[in-house]
């Protein structure tokens, strides 16, 4: 039984489903990957499984099951037990999520207080080290500050900092790193692989960068418009996609392997604005090579290890 079970998830926001139908999995010591272009339900998907969707806007259905027990018909009480110790979440929009009025150094002894017993001079220590494990320098004096003093970048990193002093067994982390320059971002990865390797952290890690993904991950899912298209061990992804859309991502980043002036293929088109799934594969107004049987009826996910979800598979490899 793996760590986390996502299985059939919808979300849908009145008339609007958010996500349509998505399932996976992350065991201890694993990093998965949901990766996919802006509104395709990867935000979403991880609120649904933290209990953190607005309860009278969002209609949630399917299960995800932590450890065997069903996240959805838990009591409202027992979730909030579970966040910090065993669920964690590095959001994707940092200042929302820091308190505004709180000194950051605060923020993070609070957090090593309550879920490792830690006190005083020794938290304030540890406090001081994970700042500066997540690359911020002059770690003491920040401790001092608000959260308003800070850069986009660092709140991200204070967020990552408070995540990892929860030492969680699953931590969700929803973009971590979008908002940082390389160098740090490689640190920042360097300090969640440990996390995963010394602690047996479950990491499900939200991002559209294909290179954190290579550098991170042992699955990765696709997803569009609120389903997976394409799941597999990382290395067989990049090795061999075979989704169009997946093909399409891959083609889409500047390689510096090919000459200047072969000019990029972006996907043309954009994600539609209604969950398409209904009438054929909702990748097909998109796809290079829609054919007849693409919207005569709605792709299945086929495969085992590596799946996928389009009939003419077996050409796009
Ligand atoms: N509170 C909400 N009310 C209504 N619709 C919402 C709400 N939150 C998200 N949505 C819709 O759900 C869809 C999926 O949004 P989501 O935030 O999961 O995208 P995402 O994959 O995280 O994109 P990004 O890469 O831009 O963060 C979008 O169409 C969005 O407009
Ligand atoms: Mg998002």
């Amino acid at each position: 039984m793996a760590l986390l079970e996502v299985e059939d998830l919808r979300v849908s926001f009145g008339e609007t489903r958010a996500v349509d139908g998505v399932d996976f999995q992350v065991d201890e010591g694993q990093v998965v990957g949901l990766v996919g272009e802006s509104g395709c339900g990867k935000s979403v998907t991880s609120l649904a499984i933290m209990g953190l969707l607005p309860r009278r806007a969002a209609s949630v259905a399917g299960a995800a099951r932590y450890d065997g027990v069903d996240l959805f018909s838990l009591p409202r009480g027992e979730m909030r037990r579970l966040r910090g110790p065993d669920l964690a979440m590095v959001f994707q929009d940092p200042l929302s999520s820091l308190n505004p009025v709180v000194q950051i150094g605060r923020q993070i002894t609070e957090v090593l207080e309550r879920h490792r017993g830690m006190r005083g001079e020794a938290a304030r220590k540890e406090a001081v080290h994970l700042l500066d494990r997540v690359g911020i320098p002059d770690p003491a004096r920040r401790l001092g500050e608000y959260p308003h003093q800070l850069s986009g970048g660092m709140r991200q990193r204070v967020l990552i900092a408070i995540s990892v002093a929860c030492a969680p067994r699953l931590l969700i982390a929803d973009e971590p790193t979008t908002a940082l320059d390389v160098t740090i971002q490689a640190q920042i990865l360097e300090l969640l692989k440990d996390l995963v390797d010394s602690e047996g952290t479950a990491l499900l890690m939200i991002t559209h960068d294909l290179g954190v993904v290579a550098g991170l991950c042992d699955e990765v899912n696709v997803l569009y418009s609120g389903r997976v298209v394409e799941s597999a061990p990382a290395r067989d992804l990049f090795a061999r996609p075979t989704h169009p859309y997946t093909v399409g991502l891959l083609n889409s980043i500047p390689r510096l392997d090919l000459p200047i002036h072969e000019p990029l293929r972006p996907i043309r088109g954009s994600i539609a604005d209604v969950i398409g799934w209904n009438d054929g594969c909702a990748f097909a107004p998109r796809c290079d090579r829609v054919a007849e049987e693409c919207v005569a009826g709605e792709p299945p996910l086929i495969g085992a290890a590596h799946m996928h979800r389009c009939v003419r598979a077996e050409e796009v490899a």
